[in-house]
């Protein structure tokens, strides 16, 4: 089990769709063969298949959470799901026959080790890593301990999160030079969540709370969390930065 839940995956659904950089979308999607096969890693329910609504496409969808896999068979009947814990077995997923892999919302989790991995295992097909995140995080109004929650957090970011130490928002600078030094072109662009309190209220609350808890599981003080927390109950808006990643050999 992976500790994403059904429910906060299908919480933040909406925002990556909005988010989505839209020309690295149709860029992608204009690199694809016709009825292509895809592999998608770390697939939690199949956002990202959904996502993108390629027609005839063959998905295969991998993840090591049997809870969010059943929920992806059962949303997308027609992809292939598959359980592997992909730490282990990136080399033997990769080795299937693809024509792209996707990810989103994976590489900030990882490690540098395992990206050097992926992108030697990705052997030219094309890689479209969407909203990963880079460390952007604003909230309004603002609050005296915004920036000590931040950086907190993106200490607990770069915890192990089951791949060796995680690269957290270094996670699509490291993944581009790692593909540049297997040969592949690639491009960056923005996918940032914007976020309104009278459209995204639910994620916003889901939001800080685990903002905060992972703040104070990073050293930050229980009394500075919870009066942050509470502020942020009343937050007008709030931005969080992504990156989305395609790269393309040659
Ligand atoms: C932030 S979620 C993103 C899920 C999905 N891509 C999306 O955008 O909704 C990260 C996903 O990576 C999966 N994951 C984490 N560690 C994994 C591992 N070692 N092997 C395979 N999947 C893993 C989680 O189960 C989760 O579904």
């Amino acid at each position: 089990m992976s500790g994403f839940s059904l429910n906060w995956l299908a919480l933040r659904e909406a925002a990556d769709d909005r988010a989505r950089h839209a020309d690295l979308r149709r860029a992608f999607l204009d690199a694809l063969p016709p009825s292509p096969t895809l592999i998608d890693l770390g697939s939690g329910t199949g956002s990202t298949a959904r996502a993108l609504d390629i027609t005839d496409a063959r998905w295969i969808l991998t993840d090591n959470d049997p809870v969010l896999l059943k929920e992806a068979a059962r949303l997308i009947p027609e992809a292939a799901t598959l359980h592997a814990d992909l730490a282990t077995d990136l080399e033997t997923m990769l080795s299937r026959q693809a024509d792209a892999i996707t990810a989103s919302a994976l590489f900030d989790l990882v490690s540098e080790d395992w990206i050097a991995r992926f992108a030697r295992a990705a052997q030219g097909r094309i890689v479209y890593a969407a909203l990963t995140y880079d460390g952007g995080e604003a909230w309004e109004p603002a609050h005296p301990a915004d920036l000590a929650i931040a950086r907190a957090f993106d200490t607990h970011q770069q915890r192990d999160k089951g791949f060796g130490p995680a690269v957290g928002p270094m996670g699509a600078s490291v993944l581009t030079r790692a593909l540049e030094a297997e040969g592949y072109t690639v491009t960056l662009a923005p996918s940032p969540w914007r976020l309104d309190q009278a459209r995204d209220g639910t994620l916003m609350t889901a939001l800080a709370d685990g903002v905060a808890a992972a703040a104070v599981e990073a050293g930050c003080e229980q009394t500075e969390a919870q009066d942050w927390l509470d502020a942020r109950r009343n937050a007008s808006r709030c931005t969080i930065g992504h990156l989305d990643l395609l790269a393309v050999q040659g």
